[in-house]
């Protein structure tokens, strides 16, 4: 049974007529399509693309469950060191999943930690992160598929100083664990010579799509969070991802649509908001997934292309007062995602004899402030609509651990099938890559002399627009 469902008529020509996609565009596509599912499955079968194959892997959901299992009971908090796709897809699982940490009573054995997602090597934030804990009662969970980004790295050889200086050479490796790629890396080789427990992120899995691996999952099960009903939901959608039926495949459709919108209709702004501040962080994950999968400058032959969607995360209701006047009036250059939840949790009700002398506050009295997010929300897709603009939910039945693992594969298979449609590359990100060797190249670091040249030849600052 689904945990998430898919509205997307908002998107097509039976909702907002020429505005949206026809049936015949569907179908006209269809073929390509099938063939990005194909090509994905086929690059399954060879072992180059492993998110699809992640919800099955036990050994990762054991280590993830003996880890939190085995935590000292002294331990509180664990700081996540990581950045992109190490860090966001751990963070949305946490926001959307974990309870908040003050309202967890029970203290002591099997506790859920905290989990903090410092992400930016700010050295303000990050200083006062570690004013803020208590190294004895945290773990630090390094996260670098390649071992070598410069932010990760940073945060690594500040927090190993730090805990030698407070809990002693000996304690160090108490205090840190490594989630990596399996053979290859700095982290991997430092990890086996400084004994530091480590958790192996898949080879055939990059970051944007690891979130189903120990990336997550190890983060995950120490806040407590339900990691077994996290992979069986994401197992249930790999089904659904899998069907060669472009109207049964959600995923597909989805890609599609989207593609359709961009391309065909000239929407190349897809927004995501949810209208339930859990599923916020998922936003930022499908930010980056959508926008580095796709945004490239050349085409799987090589040609120049200079393509991709660009995604924006929002936020229900706080942007209806920053965005959304642009959204409604501005161009009509967007696609609008809406994420909610069929049942929220409990509800705040307000309270019906508050401020009576008010009479103007008296529409809101013994409503729920669910109730008025359902309403904004309501209101929003009505607006939007109203002047032709494309507009689909996504409602979990209640966000928990088996609807987030449905959505997480949804999503990273839609981003797989939206590839092949835009005729790119997924699963590389050569963007990302040279800004990461500028950085070295800035730092002095060796072997980066071509960096150096790019960085040397960037143009001097006019002094007339200096101001
Ligand atoms: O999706 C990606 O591949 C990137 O965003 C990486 O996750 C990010 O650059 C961090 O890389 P790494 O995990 O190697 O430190």
């Amino acid at each position: 049974m689904a945990h998430v469902k898919l509205d997307l008529s908002g998107l097509t020509s039976s909702a907002i007529g020429e505005h949206g996609v026809s049936t015949a565009a569907l179908d006209a596509l269809s073929d390509r399509a099938l063939a990005a599912v194909d090509r994905t499955v086929e690059l399954r079968s060879a072992g180059t693309v492993g998110f699809l194959d992640a919800p099955d892997d036990s050994a990762a959901v054991r280590g993830a469950l003996d880890f939190a299992a085995g935590l000292p009971d002294d331990v509180d908090t664990v700081v996540v060191l990581g950045i992109g796709g190490s860090s966001l897809g751990p963070h949305a699982v946490y926001k959307a999943l974990a309870r908040p940490y003050d309202q967890v009573r029970e203290r002591g054995p099997g506790m859920p930690r905290r989990v903090f997602f410092p992400d930016n090597p700010d050295p303000q934030s990050f200083a006062a992160l570690l004013e803020t804990i208590d190294p004895r009662r945290t773990v630090f969970n390094v996260v670098t598929k390649s071992g070598g980004t410069a932010e990760t790295a940073a945060q690594l050889l500040v927090v190993h100083d730090y805990l030698r200086k407070h809990l002693g050479d000996d304690a160090v490796a108490k205090h840190l664990i490594a989630t990596t790629d399996p053979e290859n890396g700095a982290l991997r080789r430092l990890a086996n010579q400084h004994g530091f427990q480590t958790f192996p992120i898949p080879a055939n899995i990059g970051g944007r799509f690891s979130v189903l691996t120990s990336v997550g999952l190890v983060p995950a099960a120490a806040a407590g969070i339900d990691v077994v009903g996290l992979m069986d939901g994401a197992r249930n959608m790999r089904d659904r991802v899998l069907e060669r039926d472009l109207y049964k495949n959600p995923a597909l459709l989805l890609a599609s649509l989207l593609y359709l919108h961009h391309t065909e209709l000239a929407r190349p702004i897809h927004v995501m908001m949810p209208y339930v501040d859990a599923l916020y962080e998922l936003g930022h994950w499908f930010r980056q997934l959508w926008a580095e999968s796709l945004g490239k400058q050349h085409d799987i032959d090589g040609k120049e292309i200079f393509v991709g969607p660009t995604p924006v995360a929002a936020r229900g209701a706080t942007d209806q007062h920053s965005q959304l006047q642009l959204y409604a009036g501005g161009p009509a250059d967007k696609v609008f995602l809406f994420l909610t939840a069929d049942e929220r949790g409990p509800e705040l009700t307000i309270p019906p004899g508050a401020l009576s002398e008010a009479p103007e506050y008296g529409y809101l009295a013994g409503r729920g402030m669910g109730e008025l997010l359902d309403a904004e929300l309501r209101g929003t897709v009505a607006s939007l609509q109203g002047r032709q603009r494309p507009t689909a939910l996504v409602s979990f039945e209640r966000v928990d651990a088996a609807a987030v693992g449905e959505f997480f594969m949804l999503f990273a298979a839609a981003t797989a099938f939206a590839g092949p449609l835009y005729g790119v590359n997924p699963y590389d990100q050569p963007g990302v890559e040279e800004a990461k060797r500028l950085a070295y190249a800035g730092l002095g670091r060796e072997g980066y002399d071509e960096d150096a040249k790019i960085l040397a030849a960037a143009p001097a600052s006019d002094p007339r627009f200096v101001l």
